[in-house]
């Protein structure tokens, strides 16, 4: 469909839509720079709640860690601010890497994200991690060096490790003046002013004072030699930096840097100012439908007039009274109002949800309306899974959304076998929401759970007893490893089952897999069937 205005009725509002995530090694800030986003957009009121629900998280036990983990990214998974007139979506991601699979189905979600570096460590393991990520996928990346406060690198040293993490040069948009005891605030390449760093945490961001940099004898008495060394190196990394080319950003090919304190409110106006300035709003997306082994492509642009969206995330309702689920949908186009009459593209099935809700910032609240961009969140009692296509009628398929093949496997033991309906709809649910990746051996036998981190077989053990009162005894299991099977021909496929009878499973989307017990298994079923394909990766289709 055109995007000339007559066709595109939602232009305004989506070009006025931010939708991002924050990537971070843990205790880099990130908890502190939401919540001074929050803060500065006038989402929130209070400082510190977002540090508090944070700081009763580690106050507990593992297993109450691990519920109130879900709890809080279900109150947090989405916060909504608005800002400059622009509405501002930020994607909440698992800080614990053993759910890294949930924030990689995040980041397919977002059309930028703002990596947040600790002064003093640079680029984190986490942090390589979720940036390898975007760069698949080419997502804009912007990025805050944090705890400038502090007794941290050379801020050259930084930006040629973040140029080498991420594979793309870096354009620092502010430069420090000093740091730690000595930091004097922040020079801003675009304004060509100072900012004068103060600390603590009352101070709103246009509270500090700023200089022109053409007073420069001012600056120099003020700040002294941190000052000309500071200039020195600016003048050494702009030189050995590109120019800034919004274009590259935007095809994920250059980073803006930006300097400050998250703690000390400095430095993040700029960063908000860059998401509306520099970071793009929703674009267009591909649908790749199959039907009968043929392929239709089609370009769906965000002010296309009919809905379309996608299950990027489905996590169960905290309420234990209530079985039911909330499906996160990022939209990807069309308007989205109370009543609206949408469908499951897997099932052709109509998606009836109990209720409809938008991420206000800590509150849910009813939706009025939607666009492309924005995230809603539906509560159904079933239907729909992580990675459905979401249509007001239009058959169209979006794909992309990763699943990993796992590398710890469990079986799973049911202690009273009369549980077992239980079991079975417990393994089911939490399948489909992507908690655990659930195995059914072809040949029968005790199910299979796989993950890719140790910690979700605890939630999903703890999850079975509590919500569906199934105590489960998780042992561990021969298989090391699975790979997703495809085959040109059927008879290709069946001669390769036949002779693995015993190490076919299918996954919770009925999806085939051969489960192995030491990588060199591949490679010997590879050799023995070459026109078999092995995929360490499933996408949903
Ligand atoms: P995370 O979500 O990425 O894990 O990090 P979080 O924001 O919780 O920050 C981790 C720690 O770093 C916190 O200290 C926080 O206060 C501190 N911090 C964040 N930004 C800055 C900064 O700009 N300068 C300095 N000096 N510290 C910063 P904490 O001791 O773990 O918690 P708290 O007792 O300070 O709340």
């Amino acid at each position: 469909m055109s995007a000339s205005p007559s066709f595109a009725p939602f232009a305004a509002e989506t070009r006025r839509r931010r939708t991002f995530a924050i990537i971070s090694h843990p205790d880099a800030g990130k908890t502190t720079l939401t919540e001074k986003l929050l803060l500065f957009s006038g989402a929130i009121q209070i400082a510190g709640s977002v540090k508090a629900r944070k700081a009763t998280r580690h106050a507990t036990s593992d297993w109450m860690e691990i519920e109130k983990q879900r709890g809080i990214s279900v109150a947090s998974s989405v916060m909504q601010m608005l800002y400059r007139d622009h509405v501002i979506n930020l994607l909440d991601t698992p800080g614990h890497k053993d759910f890294s699979e949930d924030t990689y189905r995040v980041l397919t979600a977002v059309d930028s994200a703002l990596m947040v570096i600790d002064a003093a460590n640079g680029v984190e393991a986490q942090t390589r991690r979720l940036i390898e990520v975007c760069r698949q996928r080419n997502t804009p990346i912007i990025t805050f060096v944090n705890k400038m406060d502090r007794e941290v690198r050379e801020p050259l040293d930084i930006l040629d490790e973040v140029e080498r993490e991420l594979g793309m040069p870096c354009v620092p948009m502010t430069w420090p003046v000093g740091q730690g005891k000595s930091f004097g605030g922040i020079m801003n390449l675009r304004t060509k002013a100072m900012t004068v760093f103060d600390s603590g945490q009352e101070r709103l961001p246009q509270d500090f004072e700023t200089i022109p940099l053409a007073d420069r004898s001012n600056l120099i008495a003020r700040f002294g030699s941190e000052f000309e060394t500071a200039e020195q190196s600016m003048e050494l990394a702009i030189g050995a930096s590109p120019e800034w080319d919004h274009a590259a950003f935007l095809a994920g090919k250059q980073t803006p840097v930006f300097f400050g304190s998250g703690v000390n409110n400095f430095g993040v106006m700029e960063v908000l100012d860059a998401l509306v300035d520099l970071a793009p709003s929703p674009r267009s997306r591909m649908s790749h439908l199959t039907t009968g082994g043929q392929t239709v492509t089609k370009e769906i642009q965000p002010e296309d007039e009919n809905f379309a969206g996608v299950v990027f995330k489905v996590q169960a309702n905290m309420d234990a009274n209530h079985r039911d689920r909330i499906a996160f949908v990022r939209m990807a186009s069309g308007k989205y109002v109370p009543g609206k009459k949408l469908k499951v593209q897997r099932t052709g099935k109509e998606l009836r949800p109990t209720s409809v809700v938008t991420f206000l910032s800590q509150r849910r609240e009813a939706v009025d309306e939607a666009y492309a961009g924005d995230i809603i969140g539906f509560t159904t009692h079933g239907g729909v899974q992580l990675g459905d296509t979401i249509t007001d009628g239009a058959n169209l398929q979006f794909t992309g959304l990763p699943f990993f093949a796992p590398e710890l496997f469990t079986t799973v033991i049911l202690r009273n076998p009369l549980r077992t309906k239980q079991l079975q709809q417990g393994l089911a649910q939490l399948g489909e929401e992507g908690a655990i990746q659930v195995f059914r051996p072809q040949m029968g036998g005790s199910m299979l759970l796989g993950a890719v981190g140790q910690l979700q077989f605890e939630v999903v053990q703890h999850r079975l007893k509590s919500e569906y009162d199934a105590d489960v005894k998780l042992e561990s299991s021969q298989y090391t490893g699975a790979r997703w099977i495809t085959a040109d021909t059927p008879a290709e496929l069946r001669a390769f089952t036949d002779a693995y009878p015993q190490r076919m499973a299918l996954d919770a989307a009925d999806t085939l897999a051969f489960l192995c017990t030491s990588p060199y298994d591949v490679r010997l079923a590879q050799e023995r069937f070459p026109k078999i394909h092995f995929h360490p990766l499933r996408e949903h289709a």
